[in-house]
């Protein structure tokens, strides 16, 4: 199923083992896996250019091999935009809500769907905030595959539990947060050893994979990697997937540079920005976080190990924001730029504008903020911040 030459290592302490779907931590200390690619394939941008624009433009980078069918929805080749308003500086926003389930984590979904189609299991589970749960019960019900999804009773937005039920997802709900639904789910794929459902969390790093193509598409569309990348941070996937992402183009001489890599949590739930600010060796967990944002409601990020490289190597930042800073973006993205997006995706503009005024980023720096999810996704949220918006305008203004 892999191409020659892919491998797993440990994140943590090295150890390096043959390439394994079921693989998933480190035989020898129990940290996570990444896959190790063993070159770029032959892949140059030119021929790439002629295929259509998304996750597969970049196959030779995918660790599957040739003759892998793909599990696909058209996903990536999302827009990138420049603003025009809401900053002054050289700004884009990559809107992930352009995807076929309305986030990014599709480009994850049809790597990790493909491998579980591959591997002729009856069917995948994962723990969700949302998104992840919408997406997994899309690709499944393509493949023809079950999907069994383990929720955080009365905490994920109305739009991706619709879209879970739609795809005919079996739902599973845990009284508790985020992180309570994925101890459950990492009891039964990894402490149990189950091997009838593929699991497909960001601790499995084979749908991290399809997630680097975000930098991919970057270098495609600007020529060269920007000077920062601002993603809101939850469980830590996806901004360890998209450090990946520049760290192999560099590697392979397929990128001149790399981008800064900017983290942003929300106040209430921000157990990474703690750990880096306090040079901490393991995890300052939260137990109990609080965010509008729901899908980055998460206070024990499996991936924080992968992330505070992704932060450290970069020579980039991890920063926190309140939900007042959250709304006002979230706002201004949809009124002044014509950008909807869920509220932990505005964390990104909001983490922009905290950067700048601490001085972390300066205006001049090209950069690209991560817009992970569409604004559809959490209907009460979004309604009712645009209610208080109105009512604020106190009908001041007749029609002329
Ligand atoms: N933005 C959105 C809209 C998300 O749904 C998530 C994560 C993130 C940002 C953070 O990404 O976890 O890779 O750091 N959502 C997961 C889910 C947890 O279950 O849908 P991350």
């Amino acid at each position: 199923m892999f191409k020659d030459g892919v491998r797993l290592r440990c994140v943590a302490c090295g150890y390096a083992a043959e390439a394994d779907p079921w693989l998933f931590l480190c035989p020898r200390c129990g940290n996570l896996m990444e896959v190790v690619m063993p070159g770029a394939g032959g892949f140059d941008w030119e021929s790439a250019r002629r295929r259509r624009f998304g996750v597969w433009r970049y196959r030779e980078l995918l660790p599957l091999s040739d003759g892998v069918v793909p599990v696909t929805l058209g996903e990536g080749g999302t827009p990138l935009i420049k603003v025009a308003r809401v900053s002054s500086g050289s700004v884009f926003v990559k809107f992930e809500g352009a995807n076929p389930t309305g986030s990014f984590k599709d480009r994850g979904m049809t790597v990790g769907v493909t491998i579980a189609k591959h591997l002729g299991v009856e069917g995948v589970l994962v723990a969700s905030t949302g998104n992840t749960a919408a997406s997994a019960a899309a690709y499944a019900a393509r493949a023809g595959l079950r999907c069994v999804v383990v929720l955080p009773r009365g905490g994920v937005a109305k739009g991706k539990l619709a879209q879970a039920f739609l795809h005919g997802a079996e739902i599973l709900e845990v009284d508790g947060v985020f992180d309570d639904a994925l101890k459950e789910v990492l009891e039964e794929a990894v402490v149990k050893g189950r091997r009838d459902l593929y699991p497909l969390n960001s601790y499995n790093p084979w749908r991290l994979e399809g997630q680097k193509t975000l930098a991919f598409e970057l270098v495609d569309e600007l020529g060269e990697p920007p000077d920062c990348v601002v993603v809101p941070v939850g469980n830590a996937g996806n901004i360890s997937a998209i450090w990946k992402g520049f760290r192999e183009l560099y590697e392979f001489g397929l990128a001149s540079k790399l981008p800064r890599m900017i983290g942003v949590q929300a106040e209430g739930a921000a157990p990474l920005v703690k750990t880096w600010a306090s040079r901490s060796n393991s995890l300052v967990a939260v137990e109990k976080p609080v965010t509008v944002a729901s899908a980055i409601r998460i206070g024990k990020p499996v991936n924080w190990l992968k992330a505070l490289k992704a932060v450290d190597e970069s020579r980039g930042a991890l920063l926190a924001v309140s939900d007042e800073e959250i709304i006002k973006s979230m706002r201004d993205l949809a009124a002044l730029e014509g950008v909807g997006v869920e509220p932990a995706s505005a964390a990104s503009l909001a983490g922009y504008r905290k950067a700048l005024e601490l001085g972390v980023i300066d205006e001049d720096s090209v950069t690209v903020l991560v817009a992970t999810g569409h604004a559809l996704k959490d209907p009460d949220v979004v309604s009712k911040f645009s209610d208080a918006a109105r009512a604020a305008q106190k009908q001041t203004r007749a029609l002329h």
